[in-house]
């Protein structure tokens, strides 16, 4: 059997966690659509099979569900939150619309020992989020822990192997959530750790040299992580023959195009053809207010130059990742919708059909990614870059995008930058930027009335960007930014930072 711990989703908001989890175990995890049928799933053997939670109720007549077979292949089962109730009702218990809906954190104890919960404190705290809950037991269940709102908490089933829990075992809150999927992974299915970023580099070396020795292959690179570390990997399996395509959109940074093509021809050796399409992309977004319109705009433009810059070539390859294949294929419930991703437009799908298309990344998280690059010996300051969005500062230069006011932004950008690095908390925040803002406000500098240009700072702490908290610069740090960016930058008199978190607000402001 193969080392995989299958995950079928039912479209919880946190079946990806479920698959970082496990994998943050070494052992391998693929996340699949409830309903890709038991032939598949034999096919696949996984060791263990993970059934996740997710917005439907059981109670519902179209609620998705699962064939009973699953449960007779003599695979373990480890049912979360909606993953418990729809076993239960499988199996002939009775599941209710809980009187409160719970959600957060709450208090379990253990009551009976189970193999689930070795080396599982009594008590400890969890991460509920349900409507539903299990108001009796099926035959053959046990109860194995309860809660002051919530009678059966988790249950197993021993001689089939199913085990139950009505909490998140995935969510960074639930305190002994990591042991008890690692219970689940190692006592309970026997999965072995051979999941490592160690044996994924070799073994996608290998595959490529096999598959495109002597051939010619492209990529797009922008200078970020991801992109980096794909390049580099292919070069070190194919060397020349990959060329690695740079595009300036002319909505880089200050100096950013001569850093990157220093970055990969001088430090890491890369062969990179560089496009100039800058004054293209700029007189298509002359005028353009609209935030989607820039971001439309520009997307098709950025299609348009790269295919033009792709000549006779073999294969191209993307820096897909998995959430965005796990975004194309995953369970919405009745509504839903698949997300067009930049890597399926047209001229890709064509290619794909002809195998002409080679994805590496397309089963890694973002953190796998970089230790892949770690592995490949990407300098640190390239691997710790602040995400840099694929718009660039079409999205901050905000309105209007005009030569003058992308000179502006970009002075007082790099001011910020150079600032968080010489203090030290450029590696302390996730990402930190200026902003221009198409007003004009009023300030006196020297003895005369000043109407200047306003820049906004915005620098945040986040884990993936899904959400984020402003960043508490210290005063001394930001006042000297001010300071700077008001007499290096003679059409700026006002300088403010942004203190709105994501939620509400999004990290751009575009
Ligand atoms: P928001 O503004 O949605 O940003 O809170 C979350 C993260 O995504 C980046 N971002 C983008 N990246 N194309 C990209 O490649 C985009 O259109 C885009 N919009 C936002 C943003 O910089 C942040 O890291």
């Amino acid at each position: 059997m193969k080392e995989e711990i299958l995950i079928l989703d039912f479209g919880s908001q946190y079946t990806q966690l479920i698959a970082r989890r496990v994998r943050e175990l070494d052992v391998y995890s693929e996340i699949y659509p409830y309903d890709i049928g038991i032939e598949k799933i034999k096919e696949i053997a996984p060791k263990g099979i993970i059934l996740s939670g997710g917005p439907s109720s059981v109670l519902s007549k179209d609620a998705p569900t699962i064939s009973r077979e699953i449960y007779e292949l003599g695979i373990p089962i480890l049912g979360i939150c909606y993953g418990m109730q729809l076993t239960s009702k499988i199996f002939g218990g009775i599941v209710e619309k809980s009187v409160y809906r719970e959600y957060g954190k709450s208090v379990i104890k253990i009551v009976k020992d189970s193999p689930i919960f070795s080396e599982v404190k009594n008590e400890s705290i969890v991460w509920m989020s349900h409507g539903d809950s299990v108001l009796k037991l099926p035959e053959g269940f046990e109860k194995i822990a309860s809660s002051k709102d919530c009678e059966f908490v988790a249950a197993h089933n021993l001689s089939k192997q199913i085990y139950l829990v009505q909490f998140h075992p995935e969510v960074i809150h639930t305190e002994e959530g990591k042991k008890i999927l690692s219970n689940f992974v190692f006592k309970i299915s026997k999965a072995q750790s051979t999941w490592n970023m160690e044996n994924f580099l070799e073994n996608e070396i290998k595959y490529l040299k096999e598959k495109c020795s002597g051939k010619k292959v492209v990529l797009g690179v922008s200078g970020g992580v991801d992109s980096t570390t794909l390049a580099v990997l292919a070069h070190k399996a194919l060397g020349d023959n990959v060329v690695s395509i740079f595009v300036n959109n002319g909505l880089l940074r200050l100096d950013e195009d001569k850093e990157v093509l220093h970055n990969l021809r001088e430090r890491l050796g890369l062969n990179v053809k560089y496009i100039d399409a800058s004054k293209i992309f700029l007189a298509k977004l002359k005028r353009i207010v609209c935030p989607e319109k820039k971001r439309k705009i520009i997307g098709k433009t950025f299609i348009k130059v790269f295919y033009s810059g792709l000549k006779d070539f073999d294969y191209l390859i993307q820096g897909t990742l998995y959430p965005d294949v796990i975004e194309s294929n995953s369970v919405k419930g009745p509504s839903q919708t698949i997300k067009t991703h930049h890597n399926r437009v047209k001229e890709i799908l064509k290619m794909e059909k002809q195998g002409r298309i080679i994805e590496p990344f397309k089963f890694l998280f973002k953190d796998e990614v970089r230790k892949v690059a770690k592995l490949l010996d990407i300098p640190d300051d390239i691997l710790n870059r602040h995400p840099f969005p694929g718009p660039g500062l079409a999205v901050r230069v905000i309105g209007d995008i005009t030569e003058d006011r992308l000179n502006i932004l970009r002075k007082a950008d790099k001011i910020f930058i150079d600032e968080l690095k010489r203090t030290g908390f450029y590696d302390k925040v996730w990402q930190a930027f200026a902003v221009f803002l198409p007003v004009k406000s009023v300030g006196v500098m020297g003895d005369e009335r000043a109407y200047g240009n306003v820049i906004a700072l915005r620098a945040i702490t986040s884990l993936d960007g899904m959400t984020a908290n402003w960043a508490e610069l210290p005063h001394s740090l930001l006042d000297d930014v001010a300071n700077r960016i008001i007499r290096e930058i003679k059409e700026v008199n006002r300088v403010v930072y942004d203190i709105t978190s994501k939620p509400p607000a999004t990290i751009e402001w575009e």
